[in-house]
């Protein structure tokens, strides 16, 4: 099967599975193409225990994410509803090790860092997603495909965590410009975010939640 399709049959299973929240949730630290190719079931967790069990991942193991999945991950992100499919966003996927590591040595220059859990800026995490998003708008539709992004994320076993702390810092410092130039984003658009991925290494509690943002009108 050609490349292309398997990432597409991945994420149509991944989908389908989804949405029978009968299935059983059962996680496999492999990716569905490992799964595939090792004809074991693949099995995935319903979209309501995605969503309930997904955390922000802040330590993760030094496994890679394989491109294929990194793949799989940023399709699902692009499937995302926009305002008249206008799709105003880019997706740029850093999992060059040494460059997350020259950045983050910058990083650690200017800031006060406390090294001993500190692996790199980008919460510890094997690969970054920066979003770029047109000036000073369409930002929701960028939310929608990084959620869209993490939940695909975390159905395979992938922890994930937004990072909007560090966006002005890699706007705004000069020492950063060269991999500014790296993401390549057209001239109206600007970094929004960036996105950690990861194999987790640890397991966060859940964060509260305030259930009264929620009300009906009567
Ligand atoms: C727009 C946005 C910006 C965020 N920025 C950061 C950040 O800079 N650093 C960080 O560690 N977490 C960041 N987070 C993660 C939040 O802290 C986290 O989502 C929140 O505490 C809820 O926890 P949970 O994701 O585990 O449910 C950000 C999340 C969002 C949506």
């Amino acid at each position: 099967m050609k490349l292309n399709n398997l990432i597409l049959v991945s994420a149509l299973l991944i989908i389908g599975c989804s949405n029978n929240t009968t299935t059983t949730a059962v996680l496999s630290e492999k990716t569905p193409t490992e799964q595939c190719n090792d004809n074991e079931k693949v099995e995935y967790k319903s979209t309501i225990d995605i969503i309930n069990t997904r955390r922000s991942v802040r330590m993760y193991k030094t496994t890679p994410i394989s491109r294929d999945t990194l793949n799989i991950i940023a399709e699902c992100g692009i499937k995302a509803p926009s305002g008249m499919n206008l799709q105003p966003w880019e997706v740029r996927i850093l999992d060059n090790q040494d460059m997350i590591n020259q950045m983050s040595e910058i990083y650690k220059e200017d800031n006060q860092i406390d090294t001993t859990l500190f692996r790199n800026m980008f919460r510890n995490a094997v690969a970054v997603i920066f979003l770029g998003a047109p000036k000073n708008t369409h930002l929701f539709d960028s939310g929608l495909l990084a959620e869209n992004m993490m939940l695909a994320a975390w159905s395979m076993g992938i922890g994930s965590c937004c990072q909007g702390g560090p966006i002005n810092l890699l706007k705004t410092n000069p020492k950063y410009k060269f991999f500014m130039d790296k993401l390549d984003f057209p001239e109206d658009y600007e970094l929004i975010m960036c996105i950690g991925f990861g194999y987790p290494g640890d397991t966060p509690k859940p964060t509260p939640r305030n259930a009264n943002k929620i009300k009906y009108i009567e």
